[in-house]
């Protein structure tokens, strides 16, 4: 994981290890849902963790900080995974800031934090630690997945539309062509190794790294997991539209109190969430219809975010109503278990020998590469229908 000791890189770790331990349920757990019985995905409990962090604190720090601060996770669990969490903080390698930026270079207190020449030597050298992770645990793949803090959105340039542009820009002294998501992206596909961007960061969108994973048959997804308020928003839109209901307005503020909330507070990083949210009721939205979404940082909410929406429409014979809802959520509890999902999905279609954007896994993402519609539904029967005609193994007739 990218950013692994972050809030939801510590809940995964968590997860996995209570799992190995069988501390708890596969609640929240989508693969473990009907559909998926049939497919030979790995154990959740022997997925081996490793990452990338630019700070020093560690799993169990974060984990004593979230049952703190927001009452989560029971200290027990917390004390029996307390040996596994330590031999995963092991493999957690220190990352890099090339391409960064102010607020998240504000972060990083990580001793050992080397500053590449360029930014062909992160790459270079990220790659190294992939594979060599491999190695050391004998592993037979490797699933990198983006967790770390949201950046800016860059600006686009004439080198991410090919690779053999973008390689020479990586090489450059001091290059900020790309941002540090994207410089993880590349490391993890030249590594051979599936890429998973849960966050709204650039990560695999340039088409030159798309072009590059292609070129490798590395599969890829993306981007910016679908846990709260946009899943709502993916659910209830639909029913507007089947409806035939006329949306004149919908409003959407959300308030969240952890690190990420803090992040956001930079306008620009922002923007790049906003963007993302504002994809999930694009079928029901024209240019007539007043849409906003405000993220507002309220620091005593911690991991628990709360999102009021309200949704003005008109029905039949110009009849106006209205709907809100308010969605409280724990950020790190609801996408943990997608990410355990995401590694074990990601890890079977690697398997298969195929490369390019898994589509199928589009209803895990806001803004999901390559796939226009933002129903649930419709995401949730390319992800079923995939697993069934694709993965899932043939059945033995009865002799
Ligand atoms: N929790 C959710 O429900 C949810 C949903 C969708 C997306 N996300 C996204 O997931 C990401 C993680 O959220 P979080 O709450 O864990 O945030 P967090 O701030 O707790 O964790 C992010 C971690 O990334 C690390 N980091 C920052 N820059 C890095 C770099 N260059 N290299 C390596 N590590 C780096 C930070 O040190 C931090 O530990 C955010 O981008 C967020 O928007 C979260």
């Amino acid at each position: 994981m990218i950013g692994a000791c972050g809030a939801v890189g510590s809940t995964v770790a968590l997860g996995i290890a209570s799992l190995h331990k069988r501390l708890i349920a596969t609640t929240g757990l989508v693969t473990e849902l009907p559909p998926f019985q049939d497919v030979e995905l790995v154990d959740p409990g022997s997925i081996v963790v490793g990452g990338h962090e630019v700070r020093t604190n560690t799993f169990c720090d974060t984990l004593a900080e979230l049952h703190t601060r927001s009452d989560l996770f029971r200290p027990s669990v917390i004390h029996e995974c307390a040996s596994h969490l330590d031999r995963m903080q092991a493999n957690i390698k220190a990352g890099t800031l090339c391409g960064s930026d102010a607020t998240n270079e504000k972060l990083a207190d990580r001793s050992g934090l080397t500053v590449e020449r360029c930014p062909a030597e992160a790459v270079e050298r990220l790659t190294a630690d992939i594979v060599d992770f491999r190695r050391n645990h004998q592993l037979d793949r490797v699933v990198v997945v983006n967790v770390a803090s949201s950046e800016p959105c860059p600006q686009e340039q004439a080198a991410h539309a090919q690779f053999a542009k973008l390689q020479e820009a990586l090489a450059k002294p001091a290059s900020t062509v790309l941002p540090p998501s994207s410089i993880y992206a590349l490391a993890a596909i030249e590594a051979r190794c599936p890429y998973v961007n849960f966050t709204p960061s650039f990560g695999v969108n340039p088409p030159a790294i798309q072009e590059r994973a292609q070129q490798l048959g590395v599969p890829f997804m993306g981007n910016d997991g679908k846990t709260g308020e946009t899943l709502l928003k993916s659910v209830i839109a639909p029913m507007f539209a089947m409806r035939n209901l006329s949306v004149l307005s919908w409003i959407g503020h959300n308030i969240l109190g952890n690190r990420d909330g803090a992040a956001l507070q930079d306008p620009q990083i922002r923007a790049s969430k906003l963007r993302a949210k504002n994809k999930a009721i694009s079928q029901v939205v024209n240019d007539s219809t007043t849409t906003h979404v405000s993220i507002e940082y309220a620091p005593s909410l911690d991991d628990r975010k709360v999102a009021w929406d309200f949704i003005h429409f008109e029905g039949f014979l110009g009849t106006k109503m209205s709907l809100q809802f308010t969605w409280q959520g724990c950020d790190s509890a609801l996408a943990a278990p997608l990410i355990i999902d995401l590694v074990r999905l990601a890890a079977v279609y690697d398997q298969s020998g195929r490369g390019g954007a898994m589509r199928h896994l589009s209803c895990f993402f806001k803004d999901p590469i390559g796939v226009e519609d933002p129903n649930l539904f419709a995401q949730w029967e390319m992800l079923v229908n995939h697993v069934q005609s694709d993965v899932r193994a043939p059945a033995v007739e009865p002799a």
